[in-house]
């Protein structure tokens, strides 16, 4: 999905200039148990942030990545390897595992990885035109974190279901932004939930559950699908638990 957000990109830059918030004291602890358990001094605590990889689609490439580095701070270090339309499904016009992005994730050596994928997926072309790939996507998101966890540095998986679709924000493509949101809720979203119980090491984080709940609210996205800068910092504050939680 290639919009054009060149009015959220500066109300995001301009976020970035204040610090969203500090890191809490819990994070703060985690670390400093971390870093205690394996190094002897402050400067190879430094060179040994973690790597937290994510992989995804537009939502990741123009939002929450560099907002979650700020919160985390200098301990994690946080990269985006992201590709606009990006689909776990293969045989479509974006599949993320055949991706340059993909490839430079795989070389990173990541600690962590999120993978927030599923919303192009439930497009019309993919979801419903030719009958329902569910079993190719659940199959194609089992072997993309299998990948992972072969990977030398054993990242550990965050499978993270994507935040609501809002077609009534959407000045155009109401229509496909609607049935995208139905096959996203009624088909894609239950099988994330299924491949995160599934998968051996892999942990869930409800994005779309902790978004539409807690004050879920179509002010928060920008076009109905890409969200501004007040949602991608609400996306990672669900991110920031999740991490601390480990
Ligand atoms: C996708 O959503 C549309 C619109 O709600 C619905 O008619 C269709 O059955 C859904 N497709 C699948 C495969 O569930």
């Amino acid at each position: 999905m290639h919009h054009n957000l060149t009015d959220d990109e500066a109300e995001y830059r301009q976020s970035r200039e204040m610090p969203v918030f500090s890191p809490t004291a819990s994070l703060l602890l985690l670390l400093a148990a971390l870093f205690s358990a394996g190094t002897s001094s402050a400067e190879d605590a430094s060179s040994a942030a973690l790597r937290l990889a994510c992989a995804g689609d537009s939502n990741t490439i123009k939002g929450y990545p560099a907002i979650l580095q700020s919160m985390l701070g200098d301990d994690w270090t946080v990269d985006a390897y992201a590709t606009g339309a990006a689909t776990v499904l293969d045989g479509t016009l974006q599949p993320y595992r055949r991706s340059d992005e993909y490839r430079s994730l795989l070389a990173s050596s990541p600690d962590v990885v999120i993978i927030m994928l599923g919303a192009n997926d439930a497009r019309h072309q993919y979801w419903d035109l030719n009958g329902t790939p569910a079993h190719e996507f659940k199959q194609g998101y089992l072997e993309l974190i299998r990948e992972l966890q072969e990977l030398d540095s054993m990242p550990e998986i965050l499978v993270a279901t994507p935040p609501p679709i809002y077609p009534g924000r959407a000045a155009e493509g109401r229509w496909e932004l609607a049935r995208i949101r139905d096959n996203l809720t009624d088909g894609v979203i239950p099988l994330i939930r299924e491949v995160a119980a599934e998968a051996e090491g892999a942990t869930l984080v409800d994005v779309y559950g902790h978004m539409s709940a807690s004050g879920g609210s179509s002010s928060l996205s920008l076009d109905g699908i890409h969200y501004n800068s007040a949602g991608y910092r609400k996306m990672c504050g669900v991110f920031e638990a999740a991490l601390i939680a480990d």
